[in-house]
């Protein structure tokens, strides 16, 4: 993978605009996924995620679900802010073989979130996921599987991409699951996540009911 940012986001694009799986594409990239988004384009979406957790989930010590973990920038970041139990989830393994000798994750897995997981029901005590709502990633269909693998009263917080969150219908979807008693939405912000583009994201905070 070349390390010129245009052509990383260009490759990017040409998979979300198929809608085809990105898992080939971040195995291709995971040795210099971080230099590339971090270092060249400036990208915050793990810092802004974390944060937000950070700003709803007092105990130190919640197990918390990083979902669609990637090289482990979230997880790094929870780790900084004091987390001590942060598991990882991935369709990408060498993305996880990146993330695993950083040694912050008690267990980094494989696995495709727009199925079942093997994830236990209730499993965590707070969802967080950065960067990985997008077509050919996450799609708003799977956010019940999310639900699923906290416990009621959970903190779950996505920051993603904000043309997909307007282009694809994000908004409906949220407040259908609100509707339904699944979550109650916290808050939905909206933030720029690269400092070297203009870059829109949306933030989104919400707890199980
Ligand atoms: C832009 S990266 C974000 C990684 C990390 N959260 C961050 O902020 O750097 C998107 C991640 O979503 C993962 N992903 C895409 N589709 C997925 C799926 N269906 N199930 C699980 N993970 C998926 C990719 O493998 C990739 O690691």
């Amino acid at each position: 993978m070349s390390n010129k940012p245009s052509t990383v986001l260009e490759k990017l694009a040409a998979y979300e605009a198929a809608k085809l799986s990105t898992q080939p594409l971040y195995d291709e990239w995971s040795q210099s996924y971080e230099q590339d988004l971090v270092g060249d384009l400036g990208y915050t979406g793990h810092l802004i995620a974390a944060n937000a957790l950070a700003g709803i989930a007092p105990d130190k010590a919640a197990s918390i679900i990083d979902i669609g973990c990637g090289t482990g920038l979230v997880g790094q970041e929870l780790t900084a802010l004091g987390y001590t139990h942060i598991d990882g989830i991935d369709i990408a393994e060498e993305m996880l073989n990146v993330a695993r000798p950083k040694a912050i994750y008690g267990k980094l897995v494989w696995g495709d979130l727009m199925k079942t997981t093997a994830i236990e029901t209730g499993a965590y005590q707070a969802a967080v996921c950065a960067g990985s709502f997008a077509p050919g990633h996450l799609g708003p269909e799977c956010y019940p599987e999310i639900i699923r693998m906290v416990q009621p009263g959970s903190p779950i917080v996505i920051f993603m991409n904000g043309a997909h969150f307007v282009e694809d219908g994000y908004q409906a979807h949220i407040d259908r699951l609100e509707q339904s008693g699944v979550w109650t939405v916290i808050e939905i912000k909206a933030f720029n996540y690269m400092s070297a583009l203009d870059r829109p994201g949306r933030l989104i905070v919400a707890r199980k009911c």
